[in-house]
């Protein structure tokens, strides 16, 4: 671990602010992730020195080492949260602390170095007080923080980078699908799995993605919007989609039930899905995790105990599924349309990210 005392970061923004015409056109219809604020945070670690020369500075490419090991062997690492407008004006995050221990948990397991969890915190805040023009004010939209490390040591050999760098970007975000809040459709794949027990399907590191994108492309060429992983071991239990996980509701005996997979390991511990098992039961839904296999998937909707199923994510926020392509053929969720229940949460979830709903829970860290 490191020795050093606690860096503070330098802050070196640009020196020609970015028009506000310009600014307002490349926040028009922002997607997601394609438009980027006008600064990152940086900084760097070394074995023996620990993380050091922070700094706030212009959005713009780096230079690096072809030899840097993350361009050979992938120790890379990410995280996702959002600045949202507070309806009494301000900015807020929604649990940066949640993302700093995952993002810990992650370099853990890629044997890469922890970040205390106050730097992580404190570089967001920096950039997001530093951009706070680029936080949209619009429903539904939001500044989309991306902090990532990647190991920056020139090095071949194959063992843990001695250098590592931090970097945080944002991007101002509206709906992750094209097309906005729409039920999508899901392909269940049983050619390709996301991860097995003892890999690093827990982790948010960069190559449970890479290894995501043809089961995902052989989705998008079945006329699906997102894969729906199975385990690895029985590929029968449904796990999460590809960057999100998922939701059910059951209408048993004129009572909601909410249920979730349950984390084995194999899966991201989304912190929508933890804030969502709490808003459910402030809200006096039944809610808690169980195994769901692709037969009973299939069999609660025939027997019409299913009635709606839902994907969450920091960038998708809550997505209804609509539809589902398998091998077990293709099946409608509530008719193809949102349900009350997902319906619902959206709107409580949204409300208390923008400070319109008490935060019983003390979710918000207030930036500026
Ligand atoms: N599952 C995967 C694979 C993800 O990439 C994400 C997104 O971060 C999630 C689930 C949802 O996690 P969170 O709610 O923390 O954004
Ligand atoms: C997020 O929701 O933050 C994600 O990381 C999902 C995806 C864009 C990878």
């Amino acid at each position: 671990m490191s020795t050093a005392t606690r860096p503070s970061f330098e802050l070196r923004p640009s020196p020609s602010p970015m028009p506000d015409g310009e600014r307002a056109a490349r926040m028009e219809n922002p997607g997601f992730g394609r438009v980027f604020t006008e600064h990152m945070v940086l900084m760097r670690y070394a074995e023996g020195r620990g993380w050091h020369d922070g700094v706030l500075q212009p959005y713009g490419p780096l230079s690096m080492d072809p030899a840097s090991s993350v361009l050979h062997y992938g120790q890379a690492i990410f995280e996702g949260f959002k600045a949202y407008h507070q309806t009494g004006g301000g900015v807020a995050t929604f649990r940066p602390f949640e993302n700093a221990r995952r993002f810990n948990a992650s370099a853990r397991r890629l044997a890469m170095p922890e970040l205390p969890e106050e730097l992580f915190v404190e570089a967001a805040d920096l950039l997001v007080r530093q951009d706070r023009a680029w936080v949209p004010a619009e429903p539904g939209c939001s500044l989309y923080l991306r902090p990532l490390m990647i190991a920056s040591e020139a090095a071949l050999g194959v063992r843990p980078s001695q250098e590592y760098l931090f970097l945080l970007l944002a991007s101002p975000a509206g709906a992750y699908f094209q097309g906005g809040v729409r039920p999508v459709t899901v392909w269940v794949t049983e050619d390709y799995v996301r991860a097995a027990p003892g890999g690093t399907g827990s982790a948010k590191c960069a190559g449970n993605y890479a290894a995501s994108l043809l089961a995902q492309r052989q989705a998008l060429e079945r006329g699906c919007d997102q894969v729906v992983w199975l385990d690895a071991l029985e590929r029968r239990f449904v796990e999460e989609m590809g960057g999100m996980n998922i939701y059910f509701v059951f209408e048993e005996g004129g009572r909601t039930v909410l249920r979730t997979p349950q984390l084995t390991g194999t899966l991201l511990p989304g912190i929508t899905r933890a804030s969502l098992l709490e808003l459910a039961r402030d809200l006096g839904i039944d809610a808690g995790e169980f195994r769901l296999s692709v037969e009973e998937w299939g069999q609660a909707l025939a027997e019409g105990r299913m009635t709606e199923a839902f994907a969450c994510g920091t960038a998708a926020v809550i997505t209804p599924i609509g539809t589902v392509k398998g091998r077990q053929g293709t099946w409608t969720v509530n008719g193809g349309e949102t349900g009350p229940v997902a319906t619902r949460l959206r709107e409580a979830l949204l409300q208390l990210q923008h400070g319109s709903a008490p935060d019983r829970h003390g979710w918000m860290h207030r930036v500026c």
